[in-house]
């Protein structure tokens, strides 16, 4: 099976076509520092199976926090303890790239402690705000902490990093005309728009050397009036071939579009891949590997998708949430993930940390009918 085949990713040599996507993990202690317990996990991903593990977004920037004890790398003293995850990733036989993330104005202002920053004064209605627009100066901050995290990353022994620029968090903002309402060097048209993303990119080769993969996280679609659409999204991807970026993940949604990014209930074959049809546009626009992200549950659709050429590598965020082994059972011939796409793995606030709190019920019940 091509699912199975090696695969390689710039300089990184996968040994199959699945990727974990980026799951917030809700691990590290009240300070950002990774814990055992983060670490455990990313060890057993690894045993698992997945030819290549994205990390939960990182923070580069505190006016960036969008959720309670996500990993921090906004500091070079977080690195000694991310370096011992990527090297326990590795002494277990995989690969892991950091995802570097800043929440811009989706981020709850309780937990922020201030007015969340983005490109415009856009309201957010999910989270009933209105963002402070960010200065000039503070954008190119934002760039500067986007590349230090990056250097921290390397400097950690990570395989690489991945921009997040999907999902409405502050790189997508400015790339939305939605959300990006500026006339400045940072918005006003397409290229302009485009132009806190692409010195982002200058600035980690800068800073992380060449060589370092840089792979981007982008929505192909906004789900929301006047956003970011398909044709855009793949011009930008085209962009960023030209600047060095390694791979592109195709995802879609923001907050005020609904459950459009983890959509809830995938029970049908037809449920499954529901941005399949954008993985197709990407992969006939750009030559740079696609990883294709939504949705994901059968093994035969999987294959069928990178057989069909709509993408290069599967993304998975919930079944390995529930199954971290899930490759490997694929491998021998799983043909479909337990996952049931309930989404109570979301409810930040409301759990602990992030696992499947329906195999966590039936356990339970498991025990209760032994004793
Ligand atoms: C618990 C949870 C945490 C997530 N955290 C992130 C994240 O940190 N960064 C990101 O880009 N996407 C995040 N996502 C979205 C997933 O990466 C993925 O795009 C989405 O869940 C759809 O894929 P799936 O159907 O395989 O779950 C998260 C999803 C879940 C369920």
């Amino acid at each position: 099976m091509k699912l199975f085949e090696p695969f390689q990713l710039g300089p990184l040599a996968l040994p199959n076509r699945i990727v974990r996507s980026a799951t917030y993990e809700k691990m590290t202690d009240e300070d950002g520092f990774v814990t055992d317990q983060l670490i455990r996990m990313y060890e057993n991903l690894a045993r698992g199976g997945a030819g290549l593990i994205i990390t939960g977004n990182a923070l580069v920037h505190a006016t960036g926090r969008s959720v309670p004890q996500q990993i921090c790398i906004h500091n070079d003293f977080y690195i000694p303890k991310l370096k011992q995850l990527a090297e326990a990733v590795h002494e277990a036989g995989g690969l892991v790239v950091l995802q570097l993330s800043h929440g811009g104005r989706q981020c709850f202002p309780s937990l922020l402690g201030q007015t969340p920053i983005a490109p415009s004064a856009v309201a957010e209605p999910s989270l009933k705000l209105t963002p402070r627009v960010m200065e000039h100066e503070e954008v190119w901050e934002m760039v500067n902490a986007f590349a230090a995290a990056a250097r921290r990353a390397h400097q950690a022994g990570f395989d690489g990093v991945q921009i997040h620029a999907a999902h409405g968090y502050l790189v997508n903002e400015f790339l939305s005309p939605h959300t990006n309402r500026r006339d400045d060097y940072w918005g006003g048209d397409e290229e302009r728009r485009f132009h806190f993303l692409e010195e982002i990119m200058v600035a980690i080769r800068q800073e992380a050397g060449d060589g370092f993969p840089v792979m981007v996280k982008l929505n192909a679609s906004d789900a929301v009036n006047g956003g970011l659409e398909v044709e855009e999204s793949v011009r930008i991807a085209q962009r960023l071939q030209s600047l060095d970026c390694c791979a592109v993940e195709v995802s879609g949604g923001m907050y005020e579009s609904g459950q459009v990014t983890v959509k809830p209930g995938i029970k049908e074959l037809a449920d499954e891949a529901y941005f399949r049809t954008f993985g197709k546009h990407f992969k006939q626009a750009v030559q740079m590997p696609v990883m294709l992200v939504g949705g994901f549950r059968s093994r035969s659709l999987m294959e069928e998708t990178l057989q069909a050429g709509d993408a290069d590598l599967i993304s998975l965020s919930r079944p390995l949430v529930r199954e971290p082994n899930l490759p490997a059972l694929m491998k021998e011939g799983k043909e479909k993930a337990d996952c049931i796409s309930c989404n109570a793995c979301l409810r930040f606030f409301r759990i602990p940390y992030t696992h499947c709190v329906v195999l966590e019920k039936e356990r339970k019940k498991t025990v209760q009918a032994k004793n």
